[in-house]
């Protein structure tokens, strides 16, 4: 029971973002519900008790240990001085509960961590394996979604993706650097979106999630991927927990001054300040994850005094599709 759902915490945070942000309503349903209807389209679901997106994966627990500097970041309670209990999921990307874990359109991978703070609360951490997104804005990213709907080998060319493809650069480069790694050990996971971290004395800067594996990264090429059993980076980091523990460094890439912290199709340059905020220790499986997974529900705005939004639009609508794709799976 310890995953369990915060529901009225979400329901407070869905509240507050439906008036906050500028939500579209077409077809009588905001882009938010729209945008999960289309992942479960493209996935030939529903599929009864999974996610609509990044519908396979597997959990494991640990602890996250902080920085000596990622307190002079944010005065948010897990960055201070104590250790706190984590727990992770790890996942293919799309709403296919059975796909291959080295099918191409199973990457990006995800991460999604949930920190126990000292009061018993709880905030999460949601990213993927490509340093980008993309699309600038919820729209952008159904049209793409309606788009690959629409598509396929028997729709004539040009299809209505290669039209979209076409006259966004951002999504060509996105799907165009995808590669397989060997394990979710040896994967790096990007936040993507920018946050505001606020430290103590009231210093406020933004930046961007970084989770770089300490056992290094390590690809496999296209033809070991197709040799690869369809479970092998599922079954992977099971047996190398139950071997040894997994180690992840969580960092900060922080903004300059006119770096955009409102597009996370916009990657800030590689000479970006990195701040360390401490190392990620999972240590074991979890045992019942298959029945685990489906209690819980990540929320990368479940965020505590320290850490607040940016104004990008994708996470402002991440939380509502999140709170769609979750209500659904446990009733449908
Ligand atoms: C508007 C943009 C986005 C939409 C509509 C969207 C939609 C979704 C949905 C519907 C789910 C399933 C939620 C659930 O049932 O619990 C999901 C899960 C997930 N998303 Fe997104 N997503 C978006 C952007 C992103 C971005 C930018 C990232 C990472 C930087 C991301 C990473 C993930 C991950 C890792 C999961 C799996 C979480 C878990 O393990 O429970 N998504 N997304």
């Amino acid at each position: 029971m310890k995953y369990l759902f915060k529901l009225k915490t979400t329901i407070l945070i869905t509240g507050s973002l439906l008036l906050a942000s500028n939500i579209c309503f077409a077809d009588g349903k905001p882009v938010t519900e729209q945008l999960v209807d289309s992942f479960t389209k493209l996935a030939n679901g529903p599929h009864k008790g999974y996610r609509a997106n990044h519908a396979k994966g597997v959990m494991a627990e640990g602890v996250f240990t902080p920085s000596p500097l990622a307190s002079s970041i944010s005065k948010a309670a897990h960055l201070q001085t104590k250790t706190s209990n984590i727990v992770v999921r790890f996942s293919n990307g799309t709403g296919i509960p059975d796909i291959s874990d080295a099918n191409p359109n199973a990457n990006p991978k995800g991460i999604a961590i949930r920190f126990t703070l000292p009061d018993g609360t709880s905030t999460d951490i949601v990213s993927i394996s490509i340093n980008s997104f993309l699309a600038s804005t919820p729209e952008e990213f159904l049209e793409l979604l309606n788009a690959a709907a629409e598509s396929g080998p028997q729709v004539a060319k040009p299809t209505p993706i290669d039209t979209f493809l076409g006259t966004h650069p951002a999504a060509v480069k996105f799907l165009s650097k995808r590669p397989s790694y060997a394990s979710f050990a040896t994967m790096p996971f990007y936040g993507v979106n920018a946050f505001k971290f606020t430290n103590s004395k009231g210093l406020v800067q933004y930046g961007r999630y970084q989770i770089t594996p300490i056992a290094g990264l390590q690809t496999i090429g296209e033809e070991e991927a197709m040799r690869a059993q369809p479970n092998y980076l599922m079954d992977e980091i099971v047996s190398r927990l139950n071997k040894s523990e997994v180690k992840y460094r969580l960092a900060l890439q922080m903004a300059d001054e006119g770096d955009a912290t409102n597009d996370s199709t916009v990657v800030w340059p590689d000479s970006r300040r990195v701040v360390e905020l401490g190392v990620l220790t999972l240590k074991t499986s979890v045992p019942n994850s298959k029945q685990e997974e489906q209690k819980v529900m990540f929320n990368p705005l479940s965020i505590p005094e320290g850490i607040n939004t940016s104004d990008d639009p994708i996470l402002l609508a991440r939380p509502i599709s999140y709170a769609i794709s979750y209500s659904r799976r446990l009733t449908n």
